[in-house]
């Protein structure tokens, strides 16, 4: 079936495609710019694109069997890059994100009744009040030119912060976000020796990394001890994230966490949750936006629904739709990288000791060889019978260390744009097409205006 028969989809502006012998300078010097306009052609076409970088060889993994034998039926062989580790350890430590081995199994266990679907449902209370506020200071700013990048920010910060800690974010918020900005400007970028040295041996860059640490895991145990001071609602059923991560115990060695592995799981959970979460919902309302229609049915999906639970936002499967549409085109995480701790062969691939694998949500979700129309807007691809290959879509990751958030990040974002497009009808002010630039996230190259007006 051709699943856009009825009218011509929209096809949202990208990077232009790099040329094929693009030289390895320029092409150090544009992964710190926008990895994504890294890639050619044929990453595009072919299964599997074999280079070099940094004495290593590195593949460009486009076919799902190989895929999944990395990520699922031998993924203890792969851990992530030397650079991956550099950029993400002084955020988030040895938290989930970023722990290895034993004491990943330990973390992901002790994590996990805490992130179920279940235990997502009983947050959604605190995603709609943030919602209805950001929507009653949104309906007072009709009219006006809006930066909805920013505003999308601070609302999943606000739902990050309230739901770990039941308070709101009007005085930590700033800190925070300034947090954020500083080390997502500064150091999350790769610099050459991030990517050339060893992980034992520090790079210049490191210090500063490590500077900012000292910093950082301090506010972070300051909003601890606060929310400690505060004390637990007794009886009642776990109110935030923090107690539950708090009280967890591992089901087989009855372990709970430290103060300080605590400090790295909060950080972790606030970070990697918050601003891929504010990405997805910028990108769905830029879309939107490009294509009103879309955004009408979008609009007469939510008309009669309350939605203040998650029964109603699991019902909301046009909008569902919108979202797995968005993150095919502009995941968040745009790469997933891992190297071989052991040489192994993947579904007919060999792979050496220190052979660096890539998997590109990105590359992967535009492949011409696995999706109808790729570059296409058409949300309706994932409601037809037949879902995608489950490792050719691959927003949220796969196999045992798949996003352990994705059942809280799909509520708060359908959630989000159903209550949003359920209010206002969006429109771009600024018609400029906005490109994607791959750095950390799939972040847009600025933020483009936005109007608003009510329903
Ligand atoms: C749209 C939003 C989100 C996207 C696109 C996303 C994407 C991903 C991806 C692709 C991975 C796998 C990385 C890899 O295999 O290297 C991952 C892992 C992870 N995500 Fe998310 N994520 C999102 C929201 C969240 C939220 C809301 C939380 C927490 C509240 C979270 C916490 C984590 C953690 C802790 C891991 C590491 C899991 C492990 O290694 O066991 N993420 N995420």
């Amino acid at each position: 079936m051709n699943i856009a028969s009825v009218r011509r989809p929209i096809v949202p502006p990208t990077p232009p495609r790099a040329p094929d012998d693009m030289s390895f300078l320029g092409r150090l010097a544009a992964i710190r710019q926008n990895v994504i306009a890294t890639w050619g052609q044929r990453a595009y076409e072919e299964d599997v694109i074999k280079g070099r970088f940094f004495f290593r060889n590195s593949f460009i993994l486009n076919r799902p069997d190989a895929i999944r034998h990395i990520l699922l039926s031998n993924y203890e062989n792969y851990t992530r890059t030397p650079a991956g580790f550099r950029m993400l350890r002084p955020v988030v430590g040895n938290g989930l994100l970023t722990s290895e081995g034993r004491s990943w199994t330990f973390q992901r266990r002790t994590l996990a009744p805490a992130f179920t679907p279940k235990a997502t449902a009983d947050l959604v209370p605190h995603m709609t009040a943030v919602l209805d506020e950001t929507i009653a200071k949104l309906d007072a700013r009709t009219g006006e030119s809006l930066d909805l990048r920013e505003i999308m920010q601070r609302m999943t910060l606000e739902i990050a912060g309230r739901t770990m800690f039941s308070f709101g974010m009007d005085r930590h918020g700033a800190t925070l976000r300034n947090f954020v900005m500083e080390y997502g400007e500064r150091l999350a970028r790769p610099y050459f020796l991030d990517m050339l040295l060893p992980l034992s041996w520090p790079s210049p860059k490191d210090f500063e990394r490590a500077r900012f640490r000292t910093r950082w895991t301090e506010f972070v145990a300051m909003l601890i001890a606060e929310r400690r001071a505060a004390g637990k609602k007794d009886g009642a059923p776990p109110r935030d994230l923090f107690d539950l991560m708090d009280e967890a115990r591992d089901p087989v060695t009855g372990k709970g966490f430290s103060d300080a592995e605590l400090v790295d799981e909060v950080a972790t959970m606030i970070l990697a949750g918050h601003e891929t979460t504010a990405i997805a919902l910028f990108w769905a309302l830029y879309l939107l936006a490009l294509d009103p229609e879309t955004q009408e049915e979008v609009a007469s999906e939510t008309r009669d629904v309350h939605l203040d639970n998650m029964a109603d936002i699991n019902r909301q499967k046009f909008t569902r739709a919108v979202i797995d549409e968005t993150m095919r085109l502009y995941p968040s995480a745009f790469l997933i990288a891992r190297a071989a701790r052991e040489k192994d062969n993947a579904a007919g691939l060999e792979i050496g000791k220190g052979d660096v694998i890539l998997i590109a949500p990105w590359l992967l979700h535009r492949h011409e060889k696995l999706w109808d129309q790729p570059n296409a807007f058409i949300p309706k691809r994932f409601m037809s019978a037949e879902a995608p290959d489950r490792f050719a879509y691959l927003p949220f990751g796969a196999g045992p260390r798949v996003c352990i958030g994705a059942p809280f990040a799909q509520a708060e974002s359908v959630l989000a744009l159903a209550r949003l497009i359920g209010a206002f009808r969006v429109e771009l002010v600024d018609t400029e097409p906005v490109i994607p630039l791959g750095v950390v996230t799939t972040q847009p190259e600025r933020s483009p205006m936005f109007r608003i007006t009510r329903r």
